[in-house]
């Protein structure tokens, strides 16, 4: 194989071999591809797209440049669920909980995040004595016990993923349909999902800004899934505004455990419903979507899902005092209002902007190196749709330093309140 052959043929558009794509993933993976040569091949792939054969020989050859996770020993249909990037999304925290609370087995790998907040790992570890440096063989006897776990990173996976993303950051070729749907599903494969259930988030918040790319994403990447034999199903969900209301780690640790009692914010309620419903249906549980809804909300109703919740925390060393009474998880040391600066209704809340607000506040990270303070947020006490006068409180700021300039303009520039009440639409479509 000729690397500058490889480039060439991408760049007028003709299909690459299975073996072209194999070699060319592992010369990289082995050092023997300079960036610079490889930076060129994506970039052909960014203006030529790939076909799905190639999207699915790249997705393949990135999972075999790792270790897989062996996650036979696990009784019955493991369902993973992916979100492509939400702001102050705390589903994953609620929808676990909720759908091993019918039995099913979620088997969780997760990373410390990059970003607005911490990563699902970072937001369980605000629960003292929380641990997720568990072995797999623990991980496995968990899941087989209490029908949930989760698990840190754990040997190497999809070491090609990692390079190739590191790489793609800095040279413009993120925003790729089929590199961004090889890279998720990559991943997905190899921690041993039996079946995938997606969340493509659309709006200015995420990486697909418009339905069409949204579409054609979540198609690519439930073709993937299904080819390799995991039952994958998208559901597009907005992301004009973060979900929910809390955007920060103990903030959200929170916000889970009201949703899981069935008192949480409602759109955040609403896509966990709908999310897990898919995944009771990728499961085999069910196959009627209002079937399953109508047991989630059930299960959220006479506290089995919030008892599940409990019962994984407690098998994992944290402290489940803090559970039951959340005024002991610790407080920034100030509130800060942000207030409407005019009357009217409000249209938006650019996430991106909330999202960064609460980085700068230390929720999140840059840089893995980074602390989070697991203590600072945002509380959105107005969404989409409600009413407002000026002056009146539209936000909480959770800071740990009186002043904190940046992050209150950062919410004032991200909010809109214009004339005319606007339904916010959740939900926007389904691709099984
Ligand atoms: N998330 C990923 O894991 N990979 C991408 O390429 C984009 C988002
Ligand atoms: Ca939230």
């Amino acid at each position: 194989m000729k690397i500058l052959d490889l480039i060439e043929k991408k760049q007028s558009n003709i299909p690459l071999s299975q073996q072209e794509i194999d070699e060319l993933v592992v010369a990289y993976v082995n050092d023997e591809i300079p960036d610079y040569q490889m930076s060129a091949f994506l970039m052909a792939i960014y203006f030529q797209g790939m076909t799905d054969e190639e999207i699915q020989y790249l997705t393949m050859a990135i999972v075999n440049s790792g270790d897989h996770l062996d996650l036979s020993q696990i009784h019955g249909v493991k369902v993973d669920k992916h979100s492509t990037g939400g702001v102050g999304d705390t589903t994953t925290l609620v929808l676990g909980p909720l759908v091993a609370s019918l039995g099913i087995p979620v088997a969780k790998m997760s990373g410390r995040g990059l970003g607005h907040t911490g990563g699902t790992i970072d937001k369980l570890e605000s629960i003292p004595g929380f641990r997720t440096d568990i072995s797999v063989e623990e991980f496995i006897e968990l899941v087989n016990t209490n029908s949930l776990a989760v698990i840190g990173q754990t040997g190497n996976l999809t070491p090609a993923d990692k390079k190739i993303y590191a790489l793609r950051d800095v040279t413009g070729t993120v925003q790729s349909i089929p590199l961004i749907a090889s890279s998720i599903m990559s991943k997905k494969i190899a921690s041993g999902a039996d079946a995938i259930v997606l969340d493509v988030k659309v709006g200015d918040g995420a990486f697909m800004k418009n339905i069409d790319e949204a579409q054609h994403l979540a198609e690519t990447m439930v073709n993937i899934g299904n080819q390799v034999g995991r039952k994958t199903i998208a559901i597009l969900s907005a992301m004009n505004q973060p979900l929910g209301e809390a955007v920060g780690n103990n903030l959200e640790i929170i916000e889970a455990i009201h949703t899981l009692q069935g008192k949480g914010p409602e759109d955040l309620t609403k896509l966990c419903l709908v999310l897990g419903a898919n995944m009771l249906i990728a499961n085999g549980h069910t196959d009627d979507f209002s079937e399953a809804k109508d047991l989630l909300s059930e299960q959220l109703r006479n506290g089995q899902a919030f008892d599940k919740f409990v019962e994984f925390i407690k098998a994992q060393g944290g402290d489940t005092s803090y559970l039951y009474d959340t005024s002991l998880f610790p407080k920034a040391k100030h509130q800060i209002s942000i207030k409407a600066n005019t009357t009217g209704y409000i249209t938006g809340w650019d996430a991106h902007e909330v999202g960064e607000a609460a980085r700068i506040l230390g929720a999140g990270r840059l840089s893995l190196q980074d602390q989070i303070q697991p203590e600072v947020g945002v509380v959105l006490n107005k969404k989409i749709g409600s009413h407002v006068e000026k002056g009146e409180q539209i936000a909480v700021l959770h800071s740990n330093q009186l002043e904190s300039h940046e992050a209150i303009q950062r919410m004032l520039d991200a909010v809109t309140i214009g004339n005319e009440s606007i339904e916010p639409v959740l939900i926007l479509d389904r691709i099984a």
